[in-house]
């Protein structure tokens, strides 16, 4: 068996940290200018900092809920005392159906542990999370081995280590294809109004020594046209039934535009972001923010007073446009309802 080549440097922030009492938090919306940590030591905490995007990115939520509900056992008897944190939790952010996901399986696992109840949840959210760390790792390695030249590719909000509990979901693909000498140079959009891409997806490409150069998301066609771009790699926050993929507002602009230029368009996502209990894309709830966040930019008002304007945080892309989805069971190519689940229920 080939040992696996890539040195997997450690990251030098982590969004998460566990201290066995608290879930010390990254404060995200301070990036890239500040590095500080949030106490979060109830469910209560976990889903304020989700709500409020000091975390954020659908693979950390679901392991940051985990954490939550593992915070509210220590101070419950037994599972019946969890549905109030459970409830906190479901209600922090509507879009990414790994928070869900990560909510029932810890309600599963109370409900079937005996002897120390609020252990037995402590271990599960560790086990959790270092799941997530491991399905990183084997995207990255499947979604590299798409990646047949050396190429030139776009990306889409962050995907990255900050989203998750590993080297990331689209990003990680793209730094274990550059350290297979895949990778020539990325495009992160910028990704308004929240700017996912150069707050934060720039700064992780700048701190792996990954040649980058921003855009803004309106630049993406130009660049599709003018250079050769081998691939446009996203992440998801949940993937219907069927296959369409839910991911930041702006993913679905990508995706027609790649498909204009006929560049391969690729989500990678573990598991636990495909909702099966969603037919279509059409069924996933789209999150909508405060309007603010769009007529403001960097705490500037960029409109006249009294303006409206909308706020829909993600976008569907509709499977047909999708040329495969990586998860850490395997691709799913051609991207449709049998194939779908023939990875994902396969083990
Ligand atoms: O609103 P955010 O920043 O939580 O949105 C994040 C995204 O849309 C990511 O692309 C998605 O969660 C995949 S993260 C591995």
């Amino acid at each position: 068996m080939n040992p696996d080549p890539f040195p997997l440097p450690p990251d030098k922030v982590s969004p998460l940290e566990w201290t066995g009492d608290c879930l010390r938090v990254l404060d995200q919306r301070l990036l890239p200018s500040r590095i500080a940590y949030l106490d979060c030591r109830s469910a209560e905490d976990v889903a304020e900092a989700t709500r409020s995007m000091a975390l954020r990115g659908a693979p950390l939520i679901g392991v940051a809920a985990a954490f939550g509900m593992a915070l509210a056992a220590r101070r419950s008897d037994g599972p019946a005392g969890l549905s109030r944190a459970a409830e906190v939790l479901r209600r922090s952010r509507p879009t990414a159906v790994n928070l869900f996901h990560a909510v029932e399986h810890m309600l599963s696992v109370a409900h079937a542990a005996n002897g120390d109840f609020a252990d037995r949840l402590r271990r599960e959210a560790e086990a959790y999370w270092k799941r997530d760390f491991e399905a990183n790792r084997t995207m990255a390695r499947t979604g590299s081995a798409l990646l047949k030249r050396p190429c030139r590719v776009i990306t889409y909000c962050n995907a990255g280590a900050l989203a998750t509990s590993g080297l990331g979901t689209s990003l990680g693909m793209i730094r274990y294809a550059f350290h297979e000498g895949k990778i020539e140079h990325v495009y992160p959009c910028e990704t308004r109004p929240y700017l996912q891409g150069s707050r934060l997806t720039l700064w992780e490409l700048m701190q792996c020594g990954i040649p980058a150069t921003l855009i803004t998301d309106n630049m993406a066609g130009h660049l599709m046209k003018t250079r050769p771009i081998g691939a446009v790699i996203v992440g998801s926050d949940r993937i219907a039934a069927n296959g369409d993929v839910c991911n930041k507002i702006g993913t679905y602009m990508l995706a027609v535009l790649a498909r204009h230029h006929r560049i391969p368009f690729y989500v990678v996502a573990p598991t636990t972001t495909v909702d099966f209990s969603a037919r279509t894309g059409a069924a996933i709830p789209i999150e909508e923010r405060n309007p603010d966040e769009v007529l403001t930019l960097a705490g500037q008002r960029i409109a006249p007073a009294g303006a409206r304007a909308h706020h829909f945080a993600f976008d569907v892309t509709p499977r047909e446009l999708v040329t495969a989805i990586v998860t850490e069971k395997g691709v799913v190519r051609p991207v449709n309802n049998k194939k779908l689940k023939e990875v994902v229920v396969r083990r």
